[in-house]
């Protein structure tokens, strides 16, 4: 590159977006992400109700949708993609509700069920955008719904946001452990820490146990029934935490080994 086009401030310009990054996410004590090898397991689920059972317990929460090609976020918390406010910088304030902070690209979306198809680096960017703008501010926990998968979306989101820590979802069914074990590799290989394995959607159809746990050498969080209540609060745009004792206190257990 010629140096005149330095002089025009590009390498300036990433450098300042890194810093800035990096800024926002330092007012962060805790990244918690929710990670699976496998769509339609329970991540975001599992996202959506930890997010709620901290702030139940008093902590301040932020909610990062990083499923930039489905995001099932705002849905499951009875949000609607109404178009964002953003300020002459950009920047943008999160949506609240359950008390949590809610940050997702569905605002930003011209209609939900339009499809994203976007390719890597657009979707590493919208990511990159959407932290670099969002206005969460001092937060106690970030809890991020990942993408599914171990190729770049989920890449990119480890790499730029460094979560503290994993929580693996998968299914009892050997085909999703598999996918699973992978994500739980990648993330090792990566030389991060999984806090650990929540089965869920555990029944007579899914099968009981995942037996992750052992191979991973990584506690169970949580044993989660197939229910339909989970189902239907999803559904209705409500953490199901909030409406179920049984699921209360089984999230009330994963926050209590996550923090
Ligand atoms: N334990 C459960 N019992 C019943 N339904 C569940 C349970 N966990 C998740 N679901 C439902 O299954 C579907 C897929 O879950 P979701 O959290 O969207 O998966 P993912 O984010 O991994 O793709 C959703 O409709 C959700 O409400
Ligand atoms: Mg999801």
């Amino acid at each position: 590159m010629p140096e005149s086009e330095f002089k025009g401030g590009a390498f300036e310009k990433a450098q300042e977006r890194g810093q800035k990054i990096k800024e926002k996410l330092g007012k962060i004590k805790k990244k918690i992400a929710v990670y699976s090898g496998k769509g339609g397991v329970g991540k975001t689920m599992v996202a959506v109700n930890l997010a709620a059972a901290l702030a139940k317990k008093g902590f301040s929460v932020g909610l990062l949708d990083a499923d930039i090609d489905c995001p099932n976020v705002f849905r499951s918390l009875g949000l609607e993609s109404k178009g964002a406010e953003v300020d002459e910088n950009g920047d943008f304030e999160p949506e609240k509700k359950f008390g949590i902070k809610i940050v997702s690209v569905s605002p930003f979306q011209k209609s939900e069920e339009e499809a994203t198809v976007w390719r890597g680096p657009l979707i590493a960017g919208a990511l990159v955008q959407l932290v670099e703008h969002s206005k969460f501010g001092e937060l106690d926990y970030l809890v991020i719904d990942l993408p599914p998968g171990t190729s770049d979306s989920p890449l990119t989101v480890m790499q730029v946001l460094q979560p503290d820590m994993f929580v693996i979802v998968t299914t009892p069914q050997k085909l999703a452990v598999l996918d699973a074990k992978r994500s739980a590799n990648m993330v090792k290989r990566l030389g991060m820490k999984i806090a650990g394995v929540v089965d869920n959607m555990v029944s007579e159809e899914f099968g009981k146990d995942s037996r992750l746990t052992e191979e991973l050498g990584v506690p169970l969080l949580a044993s989660i029934p197939l229910k339909k209540e989970i189902r239907e609060a999803a559904d209705n745009g409500i953490p199901a935490v909030l409406e179920d004792k049984e699921l209360a206190l089984l999230f009330s257990n994963i926050v209590e080994k996550i923090i």
